[in-house]
């Protein structure tokens, strides 16, 4: 009886952690987005699925890219100057690139996203 216990405990432990594995993203980049970006593209996931993962590499690794494509949005070159962008643009296209169109990747609800677009 003990060990079945045992077992059970240890399956238990293994199937919650990789239900919540599969449900980890970057926060930090999810917080960084929302400042700097949602304002106009929506709520960071949302953003993400605009565009496939090529794209997102495209844009952010091309130099000067983001700022030709936002040149009549003093806003967003605003947010694209920031050295809060500057030293996690990294980070964001990570973000953006596994949470892209063709990724399948679909978030339910928590603490700083609940389904809702914008
Ligand atoms: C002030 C509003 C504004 C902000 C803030 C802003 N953008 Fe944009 N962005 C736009 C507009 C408008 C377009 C469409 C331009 C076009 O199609 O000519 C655009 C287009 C883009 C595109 C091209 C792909 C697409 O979806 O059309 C990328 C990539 C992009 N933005 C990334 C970003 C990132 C990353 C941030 C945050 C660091 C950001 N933007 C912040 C207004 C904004």
């Amino acid at each position: 009886m003990k060990r079945i216990c045992l077992t059970l405990t240890v399956c238990a432990g293994i199937l919650s952690y990789s239900a919540s594995a599969a449900e980890k993203y970057d926060t930090k980049a999810f917080r960084v987005i929302t400042k700097l970006c949602t304002p106009c593209h929506g709520t960071p996931f949302y953003m993400a699925k605009q565009i496939d993962e090529d794209d997102w590499t495209y844009f952010f690794n091309t130099p000067g890219k983001l700022e030709k494509i936002h040149k009549t949005e003093p806003k967003a070159l605003d947010s694209l100057k920031k050295s809060l962008f500057q030293k996690r643009k990294k980070r964001l296209l990570k973000f953006f690139v596994a949470n892209s169109k063709f990724s399948g990747n679909v978030h339910g609800c928590d603490a700083n996203f609940c389904g809702t677009h914008h």
